[in-house]
């Protein structure tokens, strides 16, 4: 039995969680091969127990084999500390469990391809995979915080800080993901500027040299994200910092017409991986059956392939999924010429009758 512990969060999280808890029962058939254990996070810590990653909440973490999360923060948390933010927890829970590499494909479904606000034409066939660092940079990175000047000007600091141990991990592990693919790796910096991003390319460049079979090419920031629209099909595997892998996998994911749609996995060292749609909390929508599930249920499939080694099951829901979508069935985000539009829950519905 493996334990899950399921971390909703805010805004839309706890809609889009239960769908793909839904998906996951249906899996199981009798519902014994996964157990599900909740926990308050984000702003819904705040509100249970004054802290956005309750230690209850941690414990659950702690004792599971895997963790759904679904998104946090609101508006009303935004004059907080960053300590007290629900992002806080977020960036504790990756860095105290050790996930320091982020998986986020990004893959267009035929089936949507007039959906995205590229043409057809540019998109066909798009299949990439964003690898993000996750557990440094200038999201960790300190000094941080006010630095008010002595004549009483308002001023902030943020430290953009990487150690080369940090990069050759995450460089391994992008490297490798690119050998099972189509061995092209582009690692992403602003090295023309930042200290920081000439040590990235140095770095990354060394552990290059074990992988002569993998085809390395560097690319700033920038032009990145301007090639990401231009002509995205040129991309296999990219490398990038937290801060620009975050930026980065916003913008790709609209070349698939639409960011309910992208799965994220964040491993460590062991198997244990938290698994969350890369989009945030959607407060303008939430509560009205509105958002999209899918990337939530997808990232229950990336669950099942890279925590639980359940390829044939993980298979079943993308199958799932695409089979809802080839029938026509969206959710409002997904601007599908001649859809059937659904709200959340029936397109947790629809993808879990899917996979009878
Ligand atoms: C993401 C999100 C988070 C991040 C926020 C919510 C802290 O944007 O997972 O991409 O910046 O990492
Ligand atoms: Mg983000």
């Amino acid at each position: 039995m493996k334990k899950i512990a399921i971390l909703a969060g805010d805004g839309i999280g706890p809609e889009i969680v239960p769908q793909a808890v839904k998906v996951l029962r249906a899996l199981g058939r009798s519902g014994e091969r996964f157990s599900f254990e909740e926990g308050a996070v984000g702003g819904a810590g705040l509100e249970a127990a004054d802290d956005p990653l309750p230690p209850a909440t941690l414990d659950i973490v702690l004792r599971s084999d895997a963790i759904l999360f679904g998104a946090v923060g609101a508006p009303k948390y935004d004059h907080l500390p960053h300590t007290r933010k629900p992002g806080a927890a977020l960036r504790r829970l990756r860095k105290e469990l050790g996930l320091f590499a982020n998986f986020r494909p990004v893959m267009l479904f035929p089936e949507l391809i007039d959906a995205s606000t590229l043409k057809p034409e540019v998109i066909d066939g798009l299949d990439m995979l964003i690898v993000r660092e996750l557990n440094s940079d200038i999201y960790y990175g300190t000094p941080r915080g006010r630095v008010d000047t002595p004549d009483g000007e308002r001023a902030s600091i943020n430290t953009m800080r990487y150690s080369a141990s940090e990069i050759e991990r995450i460089a391994h592990v992008a490297f490798q993901a690119a050998r099972s693919r189509r061995r092209k790796l582009c690692s992403i910096d602003k090295s023309n500027v930042l200290e920081t991003s000439a040590l990235w390319r140095e770095v990354v460049s060394e552990v290059g040299r074990d992988y002569p079979d993998v085809e390395l090419t560097h690319q700033l920031v920038d032009s990145a994200a301007m090639s990401l629209v231009r002509n995205p099909r040129q991309f296999d595997v990219i490398v990038a910092g937290n801060l620009f892998g975050d930026i980065l996998s916003d913008e790709a994911s609209m070349l698939t017409g639409s960011i309910g749609l992208l799965p994220s996995a964040s491993l460590g060292d062991n198997n244990k991986g938290m698994y969350e749609p890369i989009h945030g909390s959607a407060p303008d929508i939430a509560g009205k059956d509105l958002a999209n599930p899918i990337a939530t249920v997808l990232s229950a499939a990336m669950m099942l392939r890279q925590s639980f080694a359940m390829e044939e099951d993980a298979v079943r829901v993308e199958n799932a999924v695409r089979a809802v979508l080839a029938a026509g069935i969206a959710t409002p985000d997904l601007a599908l010429p001649g859809a059937r539009i659904v709200g959340t829950q029936a397109m947790g519905d629809a993808i879990a009758a899917a996979l009878a």
